[in-house]
């Protein structure tokens, strides 16, 4: 029997796609979820992909005997942590709720690890530890000043486990810090589709190409930017995926903690986007340059050499294809996982 991976939060939107790397690669992923942000008709697409449908536990990272019951059922050789909020608005309007998912979760969660001798553990975190960066391309050893309760949600747990490395030193633990992910499965079975109206660039783009939006506005054309638009490290899903299965392999080699960004190094503006996505879709992208949103710094992007040098990985997938990826997710997905309406 292939290795289990229990994969936290494994029914979201960076979880569903990693179990596809992790089955690609030979694990076994175990989708640990309380689907308040994922919906479970993603199990039957990952079997589609996958070739068996991979086992989904509903449960709850912050409750010990939901995750007790798990490490009693399987033999989990690692796991991979998404679960956890993520909307930065969000998080100014309710950090409670941040603080209770993300940081007391990844507690609970690390806790029950310990109690059942599981050592192995990739974290997702996130580059919004940085804050403003003082310069781009941002490397690990830059200041981390979180400008949010989101981003310092995973700071703090990024410290916890430092701690709980320090304390156990045969842990093996990765902590990837993620630019900006988008794109989708190529298949477009599974792909991004959050819940009301998107925050994000990418999901709102690929639904006013497809007709659910009616208008992008995007958000400052003044900055000191190329083209006075919003500059970000934007990093396919499924390079995200395999980063983290190469995190494992390299906890595999041996113990110790490493903390990598996962983003091309390249950076992109949102004028970037609009007109690849254009070309993906053949669509116009209706748009109007507006005032600039508050909390957004102008550029940031990545320098990934650190997680090349220590994992071997790189992202290898080009602006273009994340926007044709994300176009076949949308184009066969409108209302994401909920039916089709019949056309
Ligand atoms: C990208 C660019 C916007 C929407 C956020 C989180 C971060 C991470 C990734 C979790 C910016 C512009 C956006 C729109 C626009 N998530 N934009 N119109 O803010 O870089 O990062 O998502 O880890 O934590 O902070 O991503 O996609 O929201 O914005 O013009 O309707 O697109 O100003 O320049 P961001 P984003």
């Amino acid at each position: 029997m292939s290795p289990h991976i229990l994969v936290t939060g494994g029914a979201g939107f960076i979880g569903s796609h990693t179990c596809v790397a992790l089955a690609a690669a030979g694990y076994t992923p175990l989708i640990f979820d309380n689907f308040c942000n994922a919906d479970p008709r993603v199990v039957e697409r990952l079997e589609t992909i996958i070739g068996n449908k991979p086992v989904a536990i509903q449960g709850d990272v912050r409750s010990r005997a939901d995750l007790d019951r798990v490490f009693e059922q399987y033999r989990v050789q690692g796991v991979i942590h998404f679960a956890g909020l993520k909307a930065v608005g969000d998080s100014v309007a309710d950090p409670l709720g941040y603080y209770d998912n993300n940081v007391a979760g990844s507690v609970v969660l690390a806790q029950a690890m310990l109690a059942a001798g599981v050592d192995t553990l990739v974290f997702s975190s996130s580059a919004t530890v940085y804050g403003d960066p003082d310069q781009s391309p941002v490397p690990e050893s830059a200041a981390c000043r979180p400008a949010n309760p989101y981003g310092r949600t995973k700071r703090m747990v990024e410290e916890i486990l430092s701690d709980l490395h320090h304390a156990n030193p045969s842990w093996r633990i990765s902590v990837l810090r993620y630019f900006n992910p988008v794109g989708a499965h190529e298949s477009g079975l599974i792909g991004e589709h959050p819940r009301g109206k998107p925050n994000n660039l990418m999901p709102f783009v690929s639904q006013v190409a497809v007709g659910l939006r009616d208008k992008l506005a995007v958000h400052g054309g003044d900055y000191p930017t190329p083209d006075g638009t919003g500059v970000r490290d934007y990093v396919h899903v499924m390079d995200l995926a395999e980063g983290h299965v190469a995190a494992l392999r390299h906890s595999e080699r041996q113990p110790g903690i490493v903390t990598l960004n996962l983003g091309t190094g390249q950076g992109a503006s949102v004028l970037d986007v609009i007109k690849s996505f254009e070309r993906a879709s053949g669509k116009s992208i209706a748009h109007e340059i507006g005032p600039r949103r508050p909390g957004d710094v102008a550029a940031n992007w990545a320098d990934p050499t650190l997680a090349t040098a220590t994992l071997g990985w790189r992202a290898t997938r080009t602006l273009d294809q994340m926007c044709a990826d994300s176009w076949r997710w949308q184009q066969a997905n409108p209302n994401g996982y909920e039916p089709s309406a019949a056309r």
